[in-house]
């Protein structure tokens, strides 16, 4: 007898999507990620990966992944709870404590398991988190896991997040909770506003610096040091995704916060470690920043070339004061068509639309990185030019 397919509606969204001119298929980068290469056979000026400073490929990460791999093997065979902990974590662990000024860290498998493991981990039923409507996705899904009460506030707006405070009883347990650079829009969470309402309402204050790590602060140490925060953030999570060019997240603090993750975060617990090439890799991106600092700074030259460049030719690029340079345009089929186009011509810069951003609010997402050449930089604004003219989107 045939069955119906129980996942029909599935089908049938999707052809909403299609309908909508959503529907996305995903590109294939078929060599490596630079910031001129192959996605789907086409050569383009790739402005949509966050290997903000081209650790991807860089020599002495790629070494040092191959040495750990001949030394060590591709992988560990165990969680890190049972036998997945080898050497090379623990210094990892130690490397970025030291980088993020905090007594411990620990690492997870991904930025995003750092955040939905750490915030389920640490609050109950009973507790509350205070939250910006813009926070990453992993740390709203964090908060539905812990099953405390969400309390949400407009975006960086600090009255609001001072009136939830207010309202909730002093005996409730707490945690305000912040990006620091917000992912779609590239601006900077209100930390010392919100380091001091952490103080004056004994709320947990945590930030997530996935965008920041690399970029912001003293070699890249985040906003957390670009603000002058230090001591003020009970948890820092950082992401080794990004700028750092490999794999991973991690969790940084007091001692004995993370030794509570060690013992309660559910991706740490139930879930394989890094192999070793990552953790090598990862320790090598750190002697980058220490020892490479300009790295950096081209990044920052190229972000304000390119981030004029737009402002110049009149595109919307809202308000960011990073390398994440939006460029919205609104309707979701319109940032989708724009994508394409400039695909078409060269560029790549991923359409962006709802879920991941409101409705009314669908974006391209530009991000430079520090190897771009300005000969790059030039051609993806004159592609811009011609694709937003012929749009008339400027
Ligand atoms: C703000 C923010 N937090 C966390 C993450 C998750 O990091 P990862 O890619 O390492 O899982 C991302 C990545 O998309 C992010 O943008």
């Amino acid at each position: 007898m045939s069955r119906r397919d129980p996942l029909a509606y599935l089908g049938a969204e999707l052809e909403s999507l299609k309908q909508q001119g959503l529907y996305r298929q995903l590109r294939v980068l078929e060599a490596e990620q630079t910031p001129t290469t192959t996605f789907d056979h086409r050569r383009v000026v790739n402005l949509s990966s966050n290997n903000y400073l081209g650790l991807t490929t860089h020599p002495l990460l790629r070494e040092r992944a191959l040495q750990a791999t001949r030394d060590l093997g591709v992988g560990t065979g165990s969680v890190r709870t049972i036998a997945g902990t080898m050497a090379i974590h623990v210094e990892l662990e130690q490397r970025l404590a030291a980088f993020k000024n905090t007594e411990a860290v620990v690492v997870f498998q991904s930025g995003f398991a750092a955040n939905a493991g750490t915030v389920s981990a640490i609050l109950t039923k009973d507790d509350v988190v205070v939250s910006d409507e813009l926070n990453h996705a992993s740390i709203v899904d964090g908060c539905r896991l812990s099953r405390a009460a969400i309390k949400v506030f407009p975006h960086k707006d600090v009255r609001q997040a001072r009136a939830i405070l207010a309202s909730l009883p002093h005996s409730q347990r707490k945690l305000l909770i912040t990006d620091g650079v917000f992912s779609m829009d590239g601006d900077l969470g209100p930390l010392p506003e919100l380091c001091a309402l952490a103080e004056e309402f004994d709320a947990v204050m945590m930030v997530d610096d996935a965008h920041a790590s690399g970029v912001f602060g003293r070699n890249g140490r985040g906003t957390i040091d670009h603000f002058g925060m230090h001591g003020r953030v009970d948890i820092q999570v950082g992401t080794l995704s990004k700028a750092i060019g490999v794999l991973g997240g991690y969790v940084a603090g007091s001692r004995s916060l993370i030794e509570f993750l060690q013992h309660r975060a559910r991706p740490f617990l139930f879930s394989t470690s890094h192999p070793p090439g990552v953790a090598a890799a990862c320790i090598a991106a750190l002697d980058v920043l220490e020892q490479e600092p300009q790295i950096i700074e081209r990044l920052w030259e190229n972000t304000r070339f390119f981030k004029s460049g737009l402002d110049r030719l009149g595109f919307n690029t809202g308000a960011s004061e990073s390398p994440i340079t939006p460029v919205i345009v609104g309707d979701g089929a319109l940032a989708m068509t724009l994508s394409d186009r400039l695909f078409a011509k060269g560029v790549f810069a991923q359409g962006i639309a709802f879920p991941t951003v409101a409705r009314d609010k669908a974006r391209v997402r530009t991000i430079v990185t520090a190897t771009h050449s300005k000969d790059e930089l030039q051609f993806a604004l004159d592609v811009f030019t011609s694709v937003g003219r012929e749009l008339g989107i400027i």
